[in-house]
């Protein structure tokens, strides 16, 4: 304490800017969007000057602090939509007019209403086989599945794979989803707003695919689906139903850990296995 100095940053020393860029990607910022920056908070037909090109801090603080009577009108109207809702409704009206999988896919991937999106290489819609019987469903893609387009592909799909093998069956014989189609930033997890708007895709997901059997894995996909704040250490381990009264669903789901937590928790892997064996014990008595 106390005697810590701090070196100011320096855009003419290499170290120093390397040092300030290192930061960035620490905190999650680790792509480059623009060269300018852009007041997201402002609406959008005032976030660019008149010649097309990204507005200056200067205008964006002077366009803040002195709007006109016009900018301030229109800030209004779009303040007064409340974002969140108006994306989430468009979503709905999306999923819902999706009747096949390759629709929805179409779909989400014509969707503009969550920001995701922008800073995503790929959208992630799915992996396996649809009626396969047994579907899983994570958070949201990491950086492998970002550049490949596909779910769990990286560390903790390569987990994910042994655990389907410790049941007998490969990726051909399960499917796979996300509750977020696009990847969080920095691998943060996704916001509740974020949640909330790409809701209505993972539930039309499990609709078009009726699974007989569904795995919710981690925290995330288990709280969403399951409209809970409790955590997946109460909820794992025991069957729950999946409820949703628009498409008259009733599905049997074993919430468990997810695979990227128990690459941290090894010791953990023992009630993952258990849930596993469960899992298999319920497709074999309902295919009997
Ligand atoms: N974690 C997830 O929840 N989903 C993926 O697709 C990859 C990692």
């Amino acid at each position: 304490m106390g005697s810590q100095t701090e070196t100011p940053y320096n855009a003419d020393d290499d170290r120093s800017v390397a040092a300030f860029l290192a930061w960035h990607v620490s905190v999650g910022a680790d792509l480059a969007i623009n060269e300018t920056p852009v007041n997201r908070l402002l609406p959008p037909e005032l976030r660019r000057r008149d010649d097309g090109q990204p507005q200056t801090l200067n205008q964006t603080l002077n366009q803040g602090q002195n709007p006109s009577a016009e900018q301030r009108g229109r800030s209004t109207t779009v303040s007064s939509m409340r974002p969140t809702a108006a994306s989430a409704e468009s979503a709905e009206a999306a999923a819902r007019a999706a009747t096949t999988l390759a629709e929805l896919e179409a779909a989400i991937k014509a969707f503009e209403g969550c920001a995701l999106k922008t800073t995503a290489m790929n959208t992630v819609f799915s992996d396996g086989t649809p009626d396969s019987g047994l579907m899983f469903v994570g958070e949201a893609p990491g950086a492998d599945e970002d550049r490949q387009g596909k779910p769990f592909v990286g560390v903790s799909g390569q987990l994910l794979d042994r655990m389907l093998g410790a049941i007998g069956r490969d990726r051909t014989q399960a499917y796979i989803g996300n509750v977020m189609p696009w990847r969080p930033p920095g691998n943060r997890k996704p916001s509740p707003q974020e949640t909330t708007i790409c809701l209505p895709f993972i539930k039309r997901h499990i609709a078009l695919v009726k699974p007989k059997v569904l795995v919710f894995l981690g925290g995330t996909a288990a709280a969403t689906l399951l409209d809970t704040t409790l955590g997946i250490t109460r909820l794992r381990g025991r069957w729950l139903d999946y409820v949703d009264e628009e498409n008259g669903l009733t599905i049997p789901v074993m919430p468990t850990y997810h695979p990227a937590y128990l690459l941290r928790q090894p010791a953990l892997k023992g009630d993952a296995w258990r849930d596993f064996l469960e899992i298999q014990a319920r497709l074999t008595s309902l295919s009997a």
